[in-house]
């Protein structure tokens, strides 16, 4: 028997961002509690809803709560003084492998406490909801020993808990080889996965595992061993691939059924064939791309042809990608990387929340799926990958409650 308060949100344009990609005029959508009940035309609502609380939505367009299926956003600090560097034309990859870029952000890390990181991540997570995001994947990966990576960990369930938005936590211990450990990456991958992962999951801290698969990171070898532990526990898996070169990287993840490969410049054909027949989400991260410069971007044709779910994300970090802003990464995705305005839109719903193993619980306006939406200020669902720096949010409905905002207009 399902509980909680029946309400009906009526007077709306939907878009499900279903399998057909329905676009619903003059709909409805009827909650119980946390959950979709029924969606459709607003001339077809059940008798089930007699009773239930009326929400007018005057006509507004409703699309699921965004997900964010790729961020680092629990860091502490900034590189703004490596992003001046690369202005002058170091590269990302040099100053990496001078002792700066990842290994910058974890001395800052294991330097903050707990409170100090949650106080310093908070804004930023504020940021992503004020723009409708209602689910987050946040990746640790800046502490690198097993104290400092539980200690990201949990500033991200925390934050979870502080704001309304659903958190996702990805152990990404393998994002570089930490100081302690020079030289010995194979030691490393061997302490992180035999001994690190099975602890801070057993402490219900670990969603998935993704790992950094690069020259100036981690082999393809060192992957697979960290990828058969995570399995051994039935831990889902993903991978930074391809971002910077070629290693193989997706061929390996494809074989374990990683729910994505992300960044992916350098993938070609043979990549978007094995994420197709693996069912493996492509995740685009236009924003990390723009920063760095990048000229090489991913195949999307190659992955369109081969019917790869394509997913979108900010990839918010210090690093690459010092950003807080879905809806600047769609417009990024559609104009950098030439995704369609409903690619883009379907990269932060369905697909995306299929980049987290979660296509059965949301990312669709569908009976039994989370009752999490954004009714937005627009008049064509374009606009949404449209605008840059300017925010047409109108209100965010999370678990059937609309949240406030001092400036909301419900
Ligand atoms: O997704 N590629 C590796 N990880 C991040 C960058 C992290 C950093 O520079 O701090 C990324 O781009
Ligand atoms: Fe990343």
């Amino acid at each position: 028997m399902t509980t909680g308060s029946l309400k009906l949100w009526r007077n709306a344009h939907l878009a499900t961002c279903d399998a057909q990609d329905r676009r619903i005029e003059n709909g409805a959508l009827l909650t119980r509690g946390g959950t979709i009940e029924w969606v459709g035309a607003s001339s077809a609502v059940p008798p089930a809803a007699a009773g239930a609380e009326v929400h007018d939505l005057n006509g507004a367009w409703v699309t699921p709560g965004l997900i964010d299926c790729h961020t680092h956003l629990v860091f502490a600090g900034n590189r703004a003084d490596e992003y001046a560097e690369r202005l002058r034309g170091r590269s990302y990859e040099e100053i990496a492998r001078a002792g700066g870029g990842i290994l910058s952000s974890v001395r800052a890390l294991r330097a903050a406490s707990e409170d100090e990181l949650l106080a310093q991540s908070l804004p930023r997570l504020a940021a992503l909801a004020a723009e409708g995001v209602t689910t987050v994947e946040i990746k640790s990966g800046y502490g690198l020993t097993l104290a400092d990576e539980a200690k990201m960990l949990r500033v991200a369930r925390r934050l979870g808990a502080l704001l309304p938005v659903t958190v996702r936590t990805t152990f990404l211990a393998a994002h570089t080889v930490p100081p302690e450990f020079r030289g010995r990456a194979r030691d490393y991958i061997e302490v992180l996965s035999s001994q690190w992962l099975p602890e801070l999951a057993a402490e219900g801290l670990i969603d998935a595992v993704d790992i950094f698969c690069e020259r100036i990171a981690f082999s393809v070898a060192e992957a697979e061993t960290l990828f058969e532990r995570a399995q051994a526990l039935g831990i889902p898996v993903k991978m930074h691939a391809e971002q910077l070169s070629n290693l193989g990287g997706t061929l390996l993840a494809t074989r374990f059924g990683a729910l994505s490969c992300d960044h992916l410049e350098f993938a070609g054909e043979a990549e978007a064939a094995a994420l197709a027949r693996a069912g493996t989400v492509a995740v685009l991260l236009p924003v990390a791309f723009y920063c760095l410069a990048e000229t090489r971007k991913p195949p999307i044709a190659a992955l369109r042809s081969a019917g790869v779910t394509m997913a979108v994300a900010s990839d918010c970090n210090p690093g690459s990608a010092p950003g807080t802003s879905l809806l600047t990464a769609l417009s990024m995705a559609t104009r950098l990387f030439g995704l369609t305005a409903e690619e883009s839109l379907l990269g932060v719903t369905r697909a995306a929340a299929a980049a987290l193993g979660l296509a059965r619980e949301r990312g669709t306006l569908a009976a039994g799926r989370a009752a999490d939406f954004v009714v937005w200020n627009v008049t064509t669902l374009a606009e949404l990958s449209y605008w840059i720096g300017f925010n047409p949010r109108r209100t965010v409905v999370r678990a059937g409650e609309v949240l406030r905002w001092p400036n909301s207009n419900p």
